[in-house]
This record gives structure tokens, sequence and C-alpha cells, in this order.
């Protein structure tokens, strides 16, 4: 594998190794301060950040390399340079591009004409190196064996939604994703995709509209924001009153298993998608959560580079 641009893209192998290596990583960040020694890595974002930025940041350094910060109008792309010039550039300059960006389509165009590997850090579609820090924070929590075990989201069906089915699909678990019905619900295209991972690996892959019906018994609560970057702010009191019923409240995780988690990918709007209690409570593992944001792109520069 030359870059990772979609969470489809990943194999049980690779997510495997990638969480052997993070798990090094989390013990000792400096396990491998020589990887990229005199290397430079571009992170090019046209929306804010601040987990997935200071994560690759650190991860950089920590492998002994030195990070290149980008904004959209830092680059010529944004006076019209082509996707193709500037792959063209970043590859002889740099040993890796992480890029944050609307268009899925413009990420898998810089993985086709870079020469360099190239990772995806959020589209408007997918959050592939989110997925894989969630499911490492579930895998500490419960063991590789995820038989008889539930792992829900709730809430609008987003980017990160999409990541959370192809890799729940990918670990063979039985993944739920309980949204609204319609607009809100997660993309068919995914739902076939990780039905279709899931259907090799003994997976289970079901999109819910019953909030509490869906967290019964659930191992994992997750959640995210409902408005996402990029989201029409004209459609923020509609998303508000739909997705109010998914919002993760004490009563949710009342449903949920009694060794339940509670996990949100940040940043939370407590008193909406998720009530303090719960994402300041003793279920919630949210920080860890955060901190292998850093493990997972260390291991994935690492595999990678
Ligand atoms: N979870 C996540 O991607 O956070 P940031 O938007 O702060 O990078
Ligand atoms: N769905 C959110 C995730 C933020 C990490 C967004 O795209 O804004």
């Amino acid at each position: 594998m030359k870059d990772l641009l979609r969470t489809e893209h990943l194999a049980r192998e690779d997510v495997e190794l990638i969480f052997e290596t993070a798990s090094k990583f989390a013990e000792n960040p400096l396990y491998a301060q020589s990887a990229l020694s005199g290397r430079t890595v571009a992170i090019y974002m046209t929306k804010p950040s601040t987990r997935t930025r200071l994560a690759s940041e650190s991860a950089i350094s920590h492998l002994g390399g030195s990070p290149i910060f980008l904004r959209h109008d830092d680059l010529q792309i944004g006076r019209g340079e082509t996707i193709s010039d500037t792959a063209k550039i970043i590859s002889q300059f740099c040993s890796a591009l992480i890029i944050r960006t609307f268009a899925q389509a413009e990420v898998d165009q810089l993985g086709a004409q870079a020469s360099i590997p190239v990772i995806n850090a959020l589209t408007d579609d997918d959050h592939p190196t989110q997925a894989l820090a969630d499911w490492l924070t579930i895998r500490e929590k419960f063991g590789s064996d995820f038989s008889g075990r539930k792992f829900v989201y709730l809430g609008d069906g987003n980017n990160v939604t999409h990541a959370w089915l192809i890799m729940g699909a990918i670990m063979g678990a039985h993944v739920v994703a309980a949204t609204p019905a319609g607009k809100y619900a997660p993309q068919q295209r995914v739902i076939e995709i990780a039905s279709n991972i899931a259907s090799h690996n003994g997976g289970k892959v079901e999109v819910l509209h019953d909030p509490n019906a869906a967290a019964q018994g659930a191992s994992v609560i997750y959640t995210d924001v409902w408005m996402s970057m990029g989201d029409p702010e004209d459609e923020r009191r509609e998303k508000e009153k739909v997705l109010s019923p998914f919002a993760v409240t004490d009563e949710i995780m009342a449903g949920a298993a009694k060794d339940a988690i509670f996990i949100h990918c940040l940043p939370a709007h407590r008193g909406e998608e998720v009530a303090a209690n719960v994402i300041d409570g003793a279920q919630s593992l949210v920080w860890r959560e955060a901190y292998h944001r850093r493990t997972t792109i260390q291991a994935i520069l690492y595999h990678l580079t």
C-alpha cells in the first residue's frame, strides 16, 4: 500500500500491523526516532484541526522528521495551480503528504499523482486515521475478540460514521450506525462497502433509526458533532431537531452494557450530541482515544515512508 486514501483500502492485516506499531509508540514515542531523520512531511489542510494537526506534527517530530504545515492560501493551488503540478512539487521535497480537505476526489487524485505516500486526514466522506485511533482504543478495552459485542454510533451520518462502519466491518465486529432516516443517514455506497467487507470476515453492519433500541446492550457508544465542517449553516435548526433524539445522555448509557465505554472523535459540544455527564464521566475514554491519534499516525508514517 502506497497511500492511505480511504478507510476501505485497509485490510485487516494492515490494521493489525498499525495497531502493533502504534502500541509500541504509545509505550515509547521515540521508539523509532530516526525513521524520518533529515526528511520532511507536508501537512496540507483546507479545514481547521486541533487533534489531527497536533498529532501529525508531533508524530513526525518523534520520528526525527520535520513537518511543513500548509494552508490552502499558502499554496499556489489557491490561485489555480493544478493538483497534478502541486503533487509533483510536494513529491520532490517531502517524504509524505498528510491532507485534510473537502472533496474525497482531491485526495484520490493527489494519491494517484504524487510519488510519495498521501494520507487522508479527513474529507467530507471519510476519516480513516480517526477510525484507527477509535478501534485501537476499543481493542485496548475489550481485546481482539469482538464476538457477542455490539459497537454503536449515534447521530449524524457523516464522514466519521462512514469510517466507523467500514473499520468495524474490517475488524469483523457487529457495528451499528443509528441515525435519522433520509439525508442524515450514512451514504448508501458506504453501507454497501461495509456490508460487503463484513460478509467476508464475520462482521455485521446495521443502520438503524431508533437510538434507544440501537444502544441497548452496546459495548461502545460513539458520537460526533451534528454540524460538520462545511455543512450548510442553514441546515443547523433542522439538524438539531432531527438529531436531538440521538444525543448521548445518561439514559442512553443506562441502556448500554454494564462495561460500556463512550467515545467521541472530538471536538465535542456538551449539551448537544453528548451530555457533559457522559463525556466527562467514568465510562468516557475520549482522552485515550485522542491520545491514539498520535500513536496511529506515527505508525502509519513509520510503515508508509
Ligand atoms: N478528531 C479530529 O479529527 O479532530 P480535529 O478536527 O481537531 O483534528
Ligand atoms: N464530522 C466532523 C469531524 C471532526 C473531526 C467534521 O467533519 O467536522
